[in-house]
């Protein structure tokens, strides 16, 4: 269990287009998907693994495939966002949707949709939002995942600030958090800094 920042050179390299306030949407978009997909290579390494009996062109044999279901569980609206990247690496991830913002005067959680695979309790799920800021959001969609039963979650980001890592960890130490990058901190609207600014407005063009 722990935190992972994800330095490999591609993954920064790309992250430096979705810093960059003149990146127009089409970009941000792909980049993102582009990242997500990057971090799925590392942060699925620990995957479990089931021998099954294959035959090839020429002869009997076993394989492997992975033992658990998967499922990706992007936190509305902006965690949409990474989801094409991680499935083009996990296609048969089923994908839930858990929609909570945050009240930007709060800065508190709030809920407004949920639907899950039906078997998510027995799933390892990968939670997937761009930004752990001051970890509302976060921690109310992994204690929501584990009332429904849910016994395995990694949190996967862009950017997360050390406030929210701090924040999440002490509610769920049990949740590995993978970070392409972790930022310097939160500012006086508790928005990460350098960051990249609203990931969603910049994803769905809404600003
Ligand atoms: C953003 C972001 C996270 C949340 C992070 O979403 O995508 O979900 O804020 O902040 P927190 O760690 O302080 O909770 P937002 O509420 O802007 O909603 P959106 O995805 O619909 O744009
Ligand atoms: N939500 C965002 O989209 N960006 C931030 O910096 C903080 C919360």
């Amino acid at each position: 269990m722990g935190v992972f920042e994800m330095n490999h050179p591609l993954i920064q390299h790309k992250l430096s287009y979705l810093r960059n306030k003149d990146t127009d949407t089409k970009i941000f978009r792909e980049t993102l998907n582009e990242i997500a997909g990057l971090m799925t290579y590392e942060a699925t390494k620990g995957l479990r693994l089931k021998e099954v009996e294959t035959e090839t062109p020429i002869m009997k044999t076993t394989t492997k495939v992975l033992a658990d279901p998967v499922a990706i569980v992007p936190i509305l609206r902006a965690g949409l966002g990474m989801v094409e990247g991680m499935v083009t690496f996990l296609p048969t991830a089923r994908v839930g949707h858990i929609g909570v913002y945050r009240n930007e005067e709060t800065l508190e959680p709030v809920y407004y949709y949920c639907k899950l695979p039906v078997d998510i309790a027995k799933s390892k799920v990968f939670l997937v939002d761009p930004m752990l800021a001051t970890g509302g959001s976060a921690n109310y969609a992994i204690d929501y995942l584990k009332q429904k039963g849910v016994k395995d979650i990694s949190f996967l980001c862009i950017i997360a600030a050390p406030e929210g890592i701090e924040r999440v960890q002490e509610a769920h130490p049990d949740v590995d958090i993978y970070a392409a990058s972790i930022d310097e901190g939160l500012n006086e609207k508790s928005y990460i800094y350098p960051g990249l600014g609203d990931a969603g407005d910049r994803i769905f063009g809404t600003k």
